[in-house]
């Protein structure tokens, strides 16, 4: 989705960072192999994805969606040297398609794979987190916000990704779409829950930053 005109759209990607090389190869080859390729961040949300890590500096970090594990990548740019990342998906056709990019990359041993129901698999993670990247089924939104809340550090950044839908979150809400209704719920529960500070960033499909006081 589009906020700004498209042509100052281009601008903005003009002038913002280069895609790196392996994740140009992996956006070829997802939309080569996998079915639904436009669930990847791409070249434009993938480097601000990058430069909130790298500002952030996380030496823990959680993704809820790995897809094709491009926002892995982006995300792992900004860990500490010694740093982990954690990321889950329940599709499990994709394990390899992610293993063979993470280990191309400089991060593959860091980089923890984890199949199945991210709400059953987040219990079972004993560590805390510096940042986390909520970007899988959006009926679960505020499940993962109640399943990781207590597993942040004290200035901890949750970033959630597709929070205005298409802008379906202003629409009337039409039956059976417990996707909007999700996020709609989520966006008030992120904005009302005294343990966290958020601003919604327009961009792309909207993404939040929230900080753990
Ligand atoms: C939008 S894609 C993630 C895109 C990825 N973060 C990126 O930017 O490249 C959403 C992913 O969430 C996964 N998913 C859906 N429901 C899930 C669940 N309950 N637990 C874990 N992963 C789930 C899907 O299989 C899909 O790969």
């Amino acid at each position: 989705m589009h906020f700004i005109p498209e042509a100052l759209d281009a601008y903005v990607v003009a002038h913002s960072e280069n895609e790196p090389d392996l994740l140009k190869a992996l956006t070829r080859e997802t939309y080569q192999k996998i079915l639904q390729p436009r669930m990847l961040s791409g070249h434009y949300q993938g480097r601000l994805l990058s430069m909130l890590s790298k500002l952030i500096r996380p030496k823990t970090i959680l993704e809820i969606g790995t897809y094709t594990g491009y926002s892995a990548l982006c995300l792992a740019e900004g860990m500490q040297k010694e740093g982990e990342l954690h990321t889950i998906d329940i599709n499990e056709e994709l394990h390899d398609f992610q293993r063979k990019y993470f280990d191309a990359s400089e991060y593959g041993k860091q980089i923890h794979q984890y199949t199945g129901d991210a709400l059953a698999i987040i219990p079972t993670l004993e560590t805390t987190f510096d940042l986390v990247f909520i970007d899988a089924d959006k009926p679960n939104y505020p499940a993962y916000f109640h399943a990781i809340i207590d597993k942040m550090r004290p200035n901890g950044i949750i970033l959630s990704d597709n929070v205005l839908w298409s802008g379906k979150v202003l629409e009337p809400l039409q039956k059976n779409d417990i996707s909007t209704e999700a996020l709609i719920e989520y966006n008030t529960l992120l904005k009302e829950d005294p343990r966290i500070e958020t601003v919604v960033l327009p961009i792309r499909d909207g993404l939040t930053i929230s900080r753990v006081k």
